[in-house]
């Protein structure tokens, strides 16, 4: 943008000087294109202190939000967590940092790496200010980063974390990307000490080992191994025994969630003790096969998700779920938009930036209920 307005200013003082230079003699004509030639360089010399303030002004304060363009894309908006973190992410930017909503798109990435290309193409043609990106593939952020930093286009990404040397190597070559997320081995860990903490440690049928189901998101995604390692850690950790019976991937989806419970309960009946669910959309699929083959949860059976949803923390305080771990969309979404913003200001920028996760269980999640609703 600003570029492009240099850009202009300089043409018009151009055109000044050589109109100025071939008004050498004083005939009338002449004189009305002398005071023309003067009209139009007083112009241009108030149009360049004008900008020139605009410029003094902009570095002490910042670019005025109201003209700063956001590309925004999501990996998928049929994603629940995904969901709140969108809206969270949109009302932040426009109700507190000053946006124009009809200078931020939001993209829907349709779980498509190819669809996410061509929108975060079209984000460079408009001239868009910064990024912020959900990607569908993690794996494909190298290609993303690139076209960014070709574009001179600084990149947030968000939610699916690249690669740790990925993040370093922004760092080594001076390219403007960060990542905002959370640290997912800390929700698994969470996951695990949920169940250790319980009386029975997990064990319902009390026979000694706590055979569980891990019921996986999209395993590409660092979160859904981190969630799935760690949390197993953790119960093992305090001592536990353990077996895993199944672990399979539904892909942070609701329906997939109580397919896969419903066929674990079929075949392995009540020596399931817990089922692991790498998010809650997933845990309350998996709520709705447990009550469907007439268990009770944190009676013969218990089940644990993450993200914190409404329905899942209400369903925690009715003593229907176990637990959940919350993850926090609003200091995500937060951070995400003040580094974008940063980015735009010329402000220093780190690679990485990490929102803690919290536990939450019967003893909080009234607390959590009053934060997120
Ligand atoms: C996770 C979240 C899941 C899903 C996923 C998408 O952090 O727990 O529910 O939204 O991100 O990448």
């Amino acid at each position: 943008m600003r570029l492009k307005k240099v850009m202009a200013v300089g043409l018009a003082a151009a055109m000044a000087l050589s109109m100025t230079a071939c008004s050498s003699s004083t005939s009338s004509t002449e004189a009305a294109t002398e005071a023309a030639t003067e009209a139009a360089s007083e112009d241009a010399a108030t149009e360049a202190a004008e900008e020139a303030a605009e410029t003094v002004a902009e570095a002490v304060e910042g670019k005025d939000p109201a003209e700063v363009k956001v590309g925004i894309s999501i990996y998928q908006f049929a994603d629940n967590f995904m969901t709140l973190y969108r809206n969270e992410l949109q009302d932040y930017l426009v109700n507190e940092l000053g946006l124009k909503a009809e200078n931020i798109s939001i993209m829907d990435g349709k779980n498509d790496q190819s669809e996410q290309m061509n929108q975060i193409r079209n984000f460079v043609t408009q001239g868009f200010d910064v990024m912020i990106i959900n990607l569908v593939q993690a794996s494909s952020e190298p290609d993303v980063t690139a076209i960014c930093h070709e574009a001179g286009i600084p990149v947030v990404y968000i939610n699916r974390e690249p690669d740790a040397e990925r993040e370093q190597a922004w760092v080594d070559e001076g390219i403007k990307a960060t990542y905002v997320g959370a640290d997912a081995r800390q929700s698994g860990t969470f996951q695990g000490e949920e169940i250790a903490e319980l009386e029975d440690k997990g064990d319902a049928d009390g026979d000694g080992v706590v055979r569980y189901i891990m019921v996986q998101g999209d395993p590409e995604n660092v979160d859904a191994q981190y969630r799935t390692e760690k949390s197993i850690e953790a119960l093992t950790a305090a001592g536990v025994e353990v077996e895993e019976l199944v672990k399979q991937r539904g892909d942070w989806d609701q329906t997939k969630g109580q397919e896969i419970t419903a066929n674990a309960l079929s075949q392995f009946g009540d020596k399931l003790d817990v089922v692991f669910c790498n998010n809650d959309a997933m845990a309350l699929g998996a709520l709705q096969a447990i009550e469907a083959a007439g268990r009770t949860v944190n009676e013969d059976i218990y089940v644990v998700g993450v993200d914190a949803l409404v329905e899942v923390v209400e369903n925690i305080m009715n003593n229907k779920m176990t637990g959940t771990v919350f993850n926090d969309y609003f200091g995500q979404a937060h951070t995400a938009a003040d580094k974008a913003m940063d980015f735009v200001n010329g402000k220093e920028v780190d690679n990485v930036y990490m929102v803690d996760y919290v536990k939450v269980t019967a003893d909080n999640a009234a607390e959590i209920l009053e934060l997120i609703k």
